[in-house]
Parts: structure tokens; sequence; C-alpha cells
């Protein structure tokens, strides 16, 4: 069973693509006239010119908006489509899931014509940046540090690729791990925390003693003093980052 059967249940929720960032991602995807979206979850970013979504999750798959292109239970590593089957594919926030990234990346390559278009994140970055991770929950870093691909690795598996920063607007409407890095009482939540795998795969017992901490500071305004810089901050860079491989 995919991970998401169990942790995707209310993705659509607290997961809601981000203008900017999906400003950012059809950008990048250029003039290409069709796209094929692999790990597609619930369809989050797909441009109207998606024609084929990929996601082995049928509890990611049933939360696609019924107008949402067509989806196909399948994984990345076994992509059920013809060599150059669209000019462009993009895989957002998914290779850290994947069971064997490399055989995913070489299935990209045979199914895009022209471009591949890869969101992810630089873990020593974001280890390094990310005051959550860093400063109250190590534990959820360190199950990070086991999943997140090399940048340089995976650029080289996509045979050469531009690599664009990312920055987490501080009103960032996508819950993923480092959208609340403005908004820090939003981690003490459970159903933010259900839609971040990172710490939703580590679980709360692990987490629990960085979460007090967090609480805490929060409380006594430890946290503000700490971060006093964040608050004038619109958006950050914590190490997410676009992969664009030009075909
Ligand atoms: C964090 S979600 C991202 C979904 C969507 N791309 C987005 O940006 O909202 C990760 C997705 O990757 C999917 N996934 C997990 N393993 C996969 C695999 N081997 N091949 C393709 N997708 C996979 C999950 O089911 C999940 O829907």
């Amino acid at each position: 069973m995919n991970i998401y059967d169990t942790i995707g249940t209310s993705y659509v929720r607290t997961r809601r693509p981000d203008p900017r960032i999906a400003a950012q991602i059809h950008a990048a995807l250029g003039d290409a006239a069709d796209v094929v979206n692999v790990g597609a979850g619930s369809g989050s970013y797909e441009p109207p010119r998606t024609v084929l979504a990929i996601e082995p999750s049928q509890v990611m798959i049933d939360q696609r908006p019924p107008d949402a292109a067509p989806a196909v239970r399948a994984v990345a590593e076994r992509l059920p489509l013809r060599d150059g089957a669209a000019d462009a594919v993009m895989a957002l926030l998914t290779v850290h899931h994947w069971t064997d990234p490399e055989a995913g990346i070489a299935e990209l390559r045979r199914v895009a014509r022209r471009r591949i278009v890869v969101l992810t994140w630089d873990q020593e970055v974001f280890r390094e940046r990310f005051w959550l991770v860093r400063d109250y929950l190590p534990e959820a870093a360190a199950f990070d540090d086991d999943r997140a691909m090399k940048l340089d690795h995976l650029a080289e598996l996509l045979g050469g690729a531009r690599q664009e920063p990312v920055p987490i607007p501080h009103d960032c409407t996508d819950g993923f791990g480092a959208a609340y890095w403005r908004r820090p009482e939003a981690y003490l939540d459970p159903g933010v925390r259900a839609g971040i795998s990172m710490l939703a795969q580590t679980g709360d017992a692990a987490l629990a003693p960085g979460l007090a901490a967090l609480e805490a500071d929060l409380n006594t305004g430890r946290w503000h003093d700490r971060y006093a810089d964040l608050p004038a901050l619109d958006s950050i860079d914590v190490g997410y980052r676009l992969l664009v491989a030009e075909l």
C-alpha cells in the first residue's frame, strides 16, 4: 500500500496550490504543448494543458477535481506510456517518495520529448536554514536525510538541469514542510502536521519533545526573540528548488 493511502486522506485541506509557486512552475514548463504529471497527487499545479496524471494512491486520485486531467494508477518507476509521449513531464514534491528514484527519473526522460520539471529541495540547505528542523525537530530532518536525493545527483540523472530557488511566501497556501516558517503555531496543529509527510511519517511520539519546546517558546515569547528577523521577511529560501532539464 502507498503511504499516501494513509497520510493523504486530508491532503486537499492543507495542501492548496500556492499561486506564486504555480507561476514559477508554469514558467518553467514554458511553451510545452502537453504535460504529464507524475506523482500527481490531487492535481496541484497542473496547468490546463495537462493530458495525464500518474499517481499510485487511490486516496489521492479520489481527491482530484472532477474537471482535472485523467489519472492512471501507476508508479514513476514504470510509466504506462510510450517513448516521447508528451512535450513536458513534471514531478512535484514526489521524487523523495519513490522506491527507486533512479528508475523513475529514467522513465521521465524516456517519456518527455522536450522538458522535465522537478520540484524538490536541497536537504543540506533545508537543515541549515529552516529553524523548525534545525532547532526543534531534528528527528524529522533525520527522516528526510535518508530519502532526499542530492540535487547534483538528481541533475546528473536528468542529463543536466538548471536549478532555480523556489522562495516560500510567508502566507504560502500549500502546507508542505516549510510553508509555515512565519506562522510557527501551525506546526502545533495535528491537522497541519498530517499534511507534511516528513512530520506525519516521523510520528508524534518522536516529535513530542520538540513540539513541547516549540509550544513553550511560543508561550514565553522566546521564539519571537530567537527569530526576530523573520517577521520582516515576505519570503524565504530554505532550499526548495525547481530543476528544469531541457532534453
Ligand atoms: C507530497 S505528494 C505531492 C503530490 C503533488 N505532486 C503535489 O505537488 O501536490 C507526493 C505524491 O507522490 C506519490 N508517490 C509515492 N510514490 C510514488 C511513486 N513510486 N511514483 C509516483 N508517485 C508516487 C504519492 O502517492 C503522493 O501523491
